[in-house]
C-alpha cells in the first residue's frame, strides 16, 4: 500500500558525510523523496519528537545527542514505506543491525545510530506534521509516478 514515512539523519550521520549514501539507498529502492530540510533541532522540538521516551534512562543523553549538530529531515513515499525504511535502517543497536542495513554498515553504537524512521503510519503522520507544512511536501502527482510503482 502506498504510504509516507518520516526519516531523519541524525548529527552523527550528517557529520560523517552519510547524507548522500542514505538518500541513494532510498532512491535506489524506488522510494520517492517528497520533502527535505536541514536544521539543528531545538531542545523543545527534540522533546516533542522523542516524547514517547521521556523518563527513560537514556532520554537526557538522547536529547543532548540529537540537538548536538545539524540533522536532515525528509518525507519518503512508496509501497509499504514505513516498514521498508525501518528494515533498510536496521536494528536500533548498530552492533545488532544486520549487514546491508544503514546502521549495520556504518553505525557504531546504540545511541549514535545515524538515522531515524517512523515506526507506524500513525507515527509517520505525527512526525511529518512536526517538521513540515503541507506546502513543503510536493504532491506525488507532480512526479509522473506511473513508472515508479
Ligand atoms: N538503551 C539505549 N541507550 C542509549 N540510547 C538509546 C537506547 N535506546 C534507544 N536509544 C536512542 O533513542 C532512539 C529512539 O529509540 P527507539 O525509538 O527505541 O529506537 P528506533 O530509533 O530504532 O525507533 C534510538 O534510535 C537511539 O538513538
Ligand atoms: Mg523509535
Amino acid at each position: 500500500m502506498m504510504e509516507r514515512t518520516f526519516v531523519m539523519i541524525k548529527p552523527d550521520g550528517v557529520g560523517r558525510g552519510l547524507v548522500g549514501e542514505c538518500i541513494r539507498r532510498f532512491e535506489q529502492r524506488g522510494l520517492v523523496l517528497l520533502a527535505i530540510k536541514m536544521q539543528c533541532l531545538s531542545v523543545e522540538r527534540a522533546a516533542l519528537h522523542y516524547k514517547e521516551h521521556e523518563g527513560k534512562p537514556f532520554y537526557e543523553g538522547l536529547i543532548a545527542f540529537i540537538t548536538s549538530g545539524p540533522t536532515l529531515q525528509m518525507v519518503w513515499e512508496g509501497n509499504d514505506a514505513v516498514a521498508q525504511v525501518r528494515k533498510m535502517n536496521g536494528a536500533t543497536n548498530c552492533l545488532e543491525a544486520g549487514p546491508g542495513t544503514i546502521r549495520g554498515d556504518f553505525g557504531l553504537s546504540m545511541q549514535k545510530n545515524l538515522i531515524h524512521a517512523s515506526d507506524s503510519r500513525e507515527t509517520a503522520a505525527r512526525e511529518i506534521g512536526l517538521y513540515f507544512s503541507d506546502e513543503e511536501i510536493v504532491s506525488t502527482k507532480s512526479l509522473c509516478p506511473e513508472w515508479l510503482c
